[in-house]
């Protein structure tokens, strides 16, 4: 099994990091010159995703190493234009590495769909009419997926509920819950909630308003752990007895807090979106269902958890809806998309949201282990500075001499920039 380990992928120039990647994942020279963005996400192409095309917005793509998910070692490509993400979750794989790499479960891949029905004359009477038609609804459900059918998955249960009060009066609502196995589920749910409507207005007597899937994906769960044995957690002045009691007291201050809890799991998300947008699957839905999950209690909450196992080893788990998919919508006309799916080599969706859901805990131990210990400005300085003296307008070869200047002055800020470079040119006029 080839490693994920890779040292000093870092320190290459984006064309070595892009050779070790096709190697890995066998990729052709289109492929390669997609990832280069040389055909890439051509026009007429963009043109199929979305209305009023003009053009395409190119994002930066890297690769996480040195992950193992469930024993098996894979490159994650991840798409954010943030500094540090990818670079953190790749040190912190390195430290779960240690102690076995990542295990992640997922369960079934149900979604929920959801029928209003408003006007119901008794509305607990409707609901127990339309349980006893549950199969029957199913059944109608089933009929507008063959496809999904003939892989396995499908319309599973028919939940109701009774909303005795909201702004307009009581209101029944509809749960149809589908397994939409490889697919992210969308069409699939909302296609078979307009088509059971009309037969639930009959058993109701009621009038369907919104057919709609729920992004609370409570049933589509993932779920990672780690454990990092404390002499790898060590760096610096820090000790890995410190180390972890710092995370784990990060932990306790986002459980207590919200809006601590909020920042912790925006940290989570940075390493969940990447990987979920490298990947052609809808951020958007993957956040509503990541931050309505952790308020399911009412408070909102931490997704992660970090505590100490029976060995002094720390140990994190995170466990949030995953509602992503490998067949359907941008994942498959997306042509970049396709090839951050080859090269994870993952075929089912649940095996893309339990390397996800690893790298939503890798990142959020790299964001801990930085703010317990030297803060994360350190480290996310100097790679802010590059982003500052790119936007102050340095040319290639004026980065480096700019970004030291601002480093070293300890102000990274584009006015500074500007007068830094500024001061640069005139000492040295810019070369072309
Ligand atoms: C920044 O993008 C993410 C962090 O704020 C996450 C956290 O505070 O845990 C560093």
């Amino acid at each position: 099994m080839p490693s994920s380990r890779l040292v000093g992928f870092y320190n290459l120039r984006p064309e070595e990091r892009l050779e070790q990647t096709s190697q890995w994942a066998a990729l052709t020279e289109q492929e390669r010159a997609i990832l280069q963005g040389i055909p890439g996400l051509d026009l007429p192409r963009a043109n199929q995703m979305i209305e009023n095309v003009i053009g395409v917005y190119g994002l930066p793509l890297g690769i996480a190493v040195n992950f193992t998910v469930n024993g098996r070692d894979v490159l994650v490509p991840m798409v954010i234009e943030e500094p540090s993400v990818v670079a953190g979750v790749s040190l912190t794989a390195k430290l779960a590495r240690t102690g076995g790499g990542f295990q992640a479960i997922t369960t079934a891949p149900e979604m929920i769909g959801q029928i209003q029905v408003l006007d119901v004359p008794d509305p607990w009477s409707a609901r127990f009419d339309l349980l006893a038609a549950r199969d029957d609804l199913l059944a109608q459900a089933d009929e507008t997926d063959p496809v999904i059918l003939r892989l396995g998955g499908g319309a599973r249960d028919l939940e109701v509920r009774v909303v005795e009060q909201s702004p307009v009066g009581p209101m029944l609502i509809v749960h149809l819950i589908l397994d939409c196995r490889d697919a992210m589920g969308a069409n699939a749910v909302n296609t078979a909630c307009e088509a059971i409507a009309p037969r639930i207005e009959e058993i109701t007597g009621g009038r369907v308003g919104l057919r709609i899937l729920s992004n609370l994906a409570e049933r589509r769960l993932a779920r990672a752990r780690c454990t990092i044995p404390l002499d790898v957690l060590a760096f610096r002045e820090f000790s890995g007895e410190d180390v972890a009691r710092g995370i784990v007291e990060a932990g306790a201050f986002a459980a207590a807090d919200p809006y601590r809890a909020a920042t912790h799991n925006k940290g989570i998300m940075n390493g969940v979106d990447a990987v979920v947008i490298a990947t052609g699957n809808d951020w958007r839905a993957v956040e509503a269902g990541a931050h309505a999950y952790a308020a399911r209690s009412g408070r909102y909450n931490s997704l992660s958890t970090w505590a100490r196992d029976a060995d002094g080893h720390l140990v994190g788990t995170l466990e949030m809806p995953l509602a992503v998919g490998v067949v359907g919508g941008a994942t498959r006309v997306h042509p970049t998309a396709q090839l951050a799916l080859k090269i994870l080599g993952v075929q089912t969706a649940r095996e893309l949201a339990e390397i996800i859901v690893a790298v939503g805990l890798a990142q959020n131990l790299a964001a801990l282990r930085a703010l317990a210990t030297e803060g994360i400005q350190r480290g996310h300085m100097r790679l802010h500075a590059r982003q500052i003296a790119v936007a102050a307008g340095a040319r290639e070869h004026e980065i480096e001499p700019v970004v030291q200047r601002m480093t070293a002055g300890g102000v990274i800020r584009l006015d500074h920039a500007e007068a830094v470079l500024a001061e640069l040119r005139q000492s040295k006029p810019a070369a072309e």
